[in-house]
């Protein structure tokens, strides 16, 4: 099928390059010039294992990229959008890039497509997209508006796509469910079939579940450390439990990354819009912000004051697998650290480059041996699987103090106290 996707981000890319990789002829669309020449270079401007080389494998035969929106709309059977969805001031979500493409696809439009939305929005945004489009159309030409979530997580975007666990489509027209079916024919996950604000608001279900899952492990872990018990054996004898399951309850410094505190923030201003006061999901982000405090509580409890203390931090992306560091709890961390007077060391495989735009105060090391050179404290913030194989006995010899804060619970504890280190790990 011929297909567009609106926004190159990295839904967007994502969902272009791997429906492209299945036969599809797909032009993906950015208004940022100098992504698109990028993108044609054949290079991505974020890390994201297994993309490049999808992208590489299908341009330009299947896969090309433009910034040409209106001719390309004009062939298309079907329009995905997928541009950000940021949050505002006020945690709302902002849909001004939305709107701005739903306008263009409405003065693009000839002949019948299906406008899929795949950015995550507030429900009832469809419908606002699909009202935008007729009063920017000439007129009396149909179309169909979908919602079409998307579920991938960074660093495992490809697979996530190819294989999920389900779909979502949300349609007004039994055309469009065929559409869309066809769209996706390749994937054998099943298929959920509803209404447009049902399927807007699955996807805010599930990220404000998944990450009061987070929050939830985290509470516990604290009372764990009250009460003698370990988390790591508690999530295990939870996660047995068919009706838990064994993921999302690793317990960390929080939660971070593009999607869960925003749409925790939209998800609790929509039930507030709406008269309902959204109370379990506050406490999500309150415990969620808490756990920052608690992890420089583990360094302060060692170290004593932190003002003018040498540290190193280990990771600094908001999970593994990952360059990007937004929202990410590590970032958060080194800012309180910054405001106590502790000076950082720091190094990150992927997300150094990212860090340094949003943390200049940090000393950036080139190897984790070199950013653990002199500190009183090393501090463990993302669970890359480097950190595990590290020679901590060549470390030890170049700290000042033998701590590690590991608030991932990533390394071996027990030889490291064998080692002659103080470890602390979470909830245990
Ligand atoms: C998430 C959703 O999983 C995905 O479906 C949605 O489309 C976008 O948001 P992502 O942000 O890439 O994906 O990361 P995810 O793997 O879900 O992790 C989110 C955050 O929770 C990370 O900061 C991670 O470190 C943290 N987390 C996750 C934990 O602290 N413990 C866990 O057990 C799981």
């Amino acid at each position: 099928m011929k297909l567009v996707i609106m926004g190159t981000g990295y839904v967007g890319l994502v969902t272009g390059a791997c429906l492209a990789d299945f036969g599809h002829q797909v032009v993906c669309i950015d208004t940022n010039p100098e992504r698109i020449k990028t993108l044609k270079e054949g290079k991505i401007s974020f890390y994201e294992p297994g993309l490049e080389k999808i992208v590489k494998r299908n341009f330009p035969h299947r896969l090309t990229f433009s910034l040409n929106g209106e001719e390309n709309i004009k062939k298309a059977e079907a329009v995905f959008i997928c541009v950000g969805t940021p949050s505002k001031e006020d945690g709302s979500a902002d849909l001004s890039s939305l709107y701005e493409v739903a306008k263009k696809i409405g003065k693009a439009l000839n002949n019948y497509k299906v406008i899929i939305i795949k950015s995550t929005v507030p429900p009832g945004t469809s419908l606002e997209v699909k009202k935008l489009i007729i009063e920017n159309s000439a007129g009396n030409i149909q179309f169909d508006i979908a919602s079409n979530p998307e579920f991938l997580r960074e660093g495992s975007a490809v697979e996530d796509f190819i294989k999920p666990d389900r779909i979502i489509f949300g349609a007004e027209t039994k055309r469009a469910f065929s559409v869309l079916k066809e769209i996706f024919s390749f994937v054998s996950a099943p298929i959920v079939e509803t209404n447009l604000a049902t399927s807007e608001m699955i996807k805010y279900a599930s990220n404000a579940f998944l990450a009061t899952k987070v929050s939830f492990i985290n509470a516990i872990s604290r009372i764990c450390e009250q009460v003698g018990a370990d988390i790591q054996d508690v999530a295990l004898g939870m996660g047995y439990d068919k009706r838990i399951g064994f993921e999302f309850l690793r317990p960390g410094p929080g939660f971070g990354g593009s999607c869960f505190p925003k749409d925790c923030k939209a998800l609790l201003k929509i039930a507030g819009e709406g008269g309902y006061e959204f109370k379990i999901l506050k406490s999500v982000l309150e415990t969620n912000e808490e756990q920052k405090l608690f992890i420089v509580s583990k360094l302060e409890k060692n170290l004593g004051d932190l003002k003018g203390k040498l540290i190193s931090i280990l990771g600094l992306a908001f999970k593994a697998e990952t360059d990007d560091v937004r929202e990410s709890p590590a970032v958060g961390v080194a800012q309180i650290l910054l405001k106590k007077g502790t000076r950082i060391r720091a190094y990150d495989p992927k997300a150094m480059e990212n860090a340094k735009k949003v943390l200049s105060q940090l000393i950036y090391c080139a190897n984790p041996y070199e950013a653990c050179e002199g500190v009183e404290a090393i501090l463990v913030l993302t669970e890359w699987e480097e950190f595990k194989n590290l020679d901590f006995k060549k470390i030890k010899r170049s700290l000042k103090k033998p701590i590690i804060i590991d608030a991932r619970n990533l390394l071996n504890g027990t030889s490291l106290k064998t080692l002659g280190y103080n470890y602390v790990g979470v909830g245990r």
